[in-house]
């Protein structure tokens, strides 16, 4: 298998180049789109999942994949079928969280049917298959895949899985974790956004309207102290789960945001650029080490 993929001359020559295409580019940088379950499923609904959102979403993604090809990544959020997969599992079980590794590999496989369906090169990635935990539950990763994946011009689709710790227990690990994978597994700064159904951290309970415009990782409380209590039917710790994972990307460098997406959104290229040219009309949650509008070392 090795010997047909990775390893080919042809492989490594474009992989190469694009490496140094992405060295001489000053605006080098990956943006991972999450897109939450909360977007095309109802987690109250066992089994929820709508193809017909996920089609619009794909028809945005695969714009954005066309104008910068090797720079997006896809991660995609469980949605009912995700958090079904953990709903009453047994805690004793330490192999318990298995049915995830299928549950999302479906969901995963209704991207890339959707996105393959526009001529796009999307390929799934099994996070499981790139990564361990290590004893404080972050990420060991085999670091190449996804910038190799990047390189070869096709568009990475992930999702959270169960992943293995050092004792062989399995973890059940949400969607919204992966880009803690990612600012590891990456070389180049990573920007995550990441869609779910709110503008961001609304600030004042449910029905809020001022969002919480910027989170410094260091010292995070105001974000904390705005969550309010999770959906029953969540099983990977909902919206906390979420601002955790982000509060630790940016503490490794990543800039991240926290938008609401619109399934009929047709442009979506402001996302790679800089921070300063976004119209600021657009509510969102940005915790990033920066608080300067531009953050980018690159630009
Ligand atoms: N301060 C807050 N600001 C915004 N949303 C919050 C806040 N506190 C809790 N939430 C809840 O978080 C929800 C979004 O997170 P949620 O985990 O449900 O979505 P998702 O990750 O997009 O999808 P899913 O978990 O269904 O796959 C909101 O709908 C809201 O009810
Ligand atoms: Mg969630």
């Amino acid at each position: 298998m090795e010997a047909m993929g990775l390893s080919s001359p042809a492989v490594d020559r474009t992989w190469r180049s694009t490496q140094r295409a992405r060295e001489s580019s000053a605006s080098d940088r990956v943006l991972a789109v999450k897109i939450g379950g909360s977007l095309f499923s109802d987690k109250s609904v066992a089994g929820s999942l709508d193809k017909g959102r996920i089609a619009r979403f794909a028809r945005v993604i695969s714009s954005l994949h066309e104008r910068f090809p090797g720079q997006v990544v896809l991660i995609t959020g469980g949605g009912a079928i995700g958090h079904g997969a953990l709903r009453g599992i047994d805690p004793a079980d330490p192999f318990a969280a298995i049915g995830l590794t299928k549950a999302l590999a479906d969901v995963r496989w209704a991207w890339t049917q959707a996105l393959v369906g526009l001529g796009v090169r999307a390929f799934p990635l099994q996070l499981g298959a790139m990564a361990t935990l290590d004893d404080d539950l972050s990420f060991r990763v085999r670091a190449d895949i996804v910038e190799r994946v990047l390189a070869s011009g096709a568009l990475p689709i992930l999702s959270g899985d169960s992943v293995l710790d050092a004792n062989g227990n399995l973890h059940g690990l949400s969607s919204d974790r992966v880009p803690e994978f990612l600012v590891r597994a990456l070389q180049t700064p990573l920007r995550v956004a990441s869609f779910t159904d709110v503008p961001g951290i609304v600030l004042g309970g449910p029905g809020g309207k001022e969002t919480l415009r910027y989170v410094d990782p260091m010292t995070p409380q105001a974000a904390y102290e705005a969550l309010w209590t999770n959906s029953e039917w969540d099983t990977t710790g909902g919206f906390k789960t979420k601002v955790d994972a982000l509060i630790r990307c940016a503490a490794e460098g990543a800039e991240c945001f926290i938008l609401e997406g619109v399934a009929q959104d047709s442009e979506w290229a402001y996302l790679l650029s800089p921070y300063s040219g976004w119209s600021n009309k657009l509510h969102c949650t940005r915790i990033a080490r920066s608080p300067a509008a531009a953050v980018s070392t690159a630009e």
